[in-house]
């Protein structure tokens, strides 16, 4: 098997076009968030099921997940199921929760190898049992884990993230543990799924689309955006490194003025 365990020997061999000197490790975003889409197209390019690009994309996900722990990220965060995704077809819709518990399964021990924290966006109660139970023993087995932490948004909509917020600050102020007078941004930020996790600084779409579709609509005031044409099962680790090239040439200001401006 190939050594991976480190920068150096994830990293080895580059393609061309990338410049690993370019890279500055220092300025690694904290938190990177992957809205994987274009395993249907993928599969169906290639003459292959649905099924088959989803199988794909969890393969490039592992891929992700060792690379940002390599990279030293500190959140990686995945858009898996939004809460739209229950209108596909119900075939398609098992087959992607029986996926989710079997992948996970598998993939444990490399979380626990790599001292990844899981945590979910989304309401995962709502899933059929086998997902939850898995999910759930995933949560209680890397709790403790104190490297970078994977958010798996898995029956997640941002708008109802946002709804959830506000009857749990309502709840709050009713029980008279809150002032209406003390509710502010980090009151509401903290009753989000993502409470205690820093801001996506960079979000990848991958197959091109441009859109959000309902994804930490609150928590990406300020983040950079990369889309790239590539489906998700192509997305590697070179990729990855692309995305963060162009986030590293970007002039991210704030609403200030640049930084060459401001010197
Ligand atoms: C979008 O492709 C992708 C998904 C709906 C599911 C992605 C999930 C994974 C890759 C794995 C997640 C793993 C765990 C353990 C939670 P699409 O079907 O929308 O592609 P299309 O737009 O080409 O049809």
């Amino acid at each position: 098997m190939d050594d991976d365990s480190t920068f150096e020997t994830f990293f080895a061999n580059p393609p061309e076009d990338i410049d690993l000197d370019a890279l500055d490790r220092t300025r690694i975003p904290r938190h990177i968030s992957c809205i994987m889409d274009g395993n249907g197209r993928w599969a169906t390019a290639r003459g292959l099921n649905r099924g088959e690009g989803h199988r794909a994309g969890i393969v490039s996900l592992r891929e992700i997940i060792t690379a940002c722990v390599r990279l030293d990220v500190e959140v990686l965060s995945a858009y898996a199921f939004s809460t739209e995704n229950w209108k596909r077809p119900e075939a398609e819709v098992n087959l992607l929760m029986h996926l989710f518990a079997q992948t996970f399964i598998q993939e444990l021990p490399l979380l626990k190898r790599e001292n990844v924290r899981v945590v979910f966006l989304g309401d995962i109660s709502a899933l059929p049992l086998e997902t939850r139970e898995v999910f759930e023993r995933g949560l209680s087995e890397t709790r403790d884990h104190t490297g970078m932490v994977l958010a798996l948004a898995v029956n997640y909509g941002a708008r109802a993230e946002i709804a959830r917020a506000a009857k749990l600050i309502a709840a709050r102020v009713a029980a008279g543990e809150l002032a209406v007078e003390d509710i502010d941004e980090d009151v509401v930020a903290n009753s989000l799924y993502t409470a205690g996790l820093p801001d996506p600084e960079l979000v990848v779409r991958t197959s091109g689309e441009m859109r959000l579709s309902n994804y930490l609509l609150w928590q990406v005031a300020y983040a950079e955006f990369y889309i790239t044409p590539t489906y998700w099962p192509d997305f590697n680790r070179w990729e990855l490194l692309r995305a963060i090239l162009a986030f590293q040439g970007r002039d991210r200001r704030f609403g200030g003025l640049s930084q060459k401006e401001d010197a």
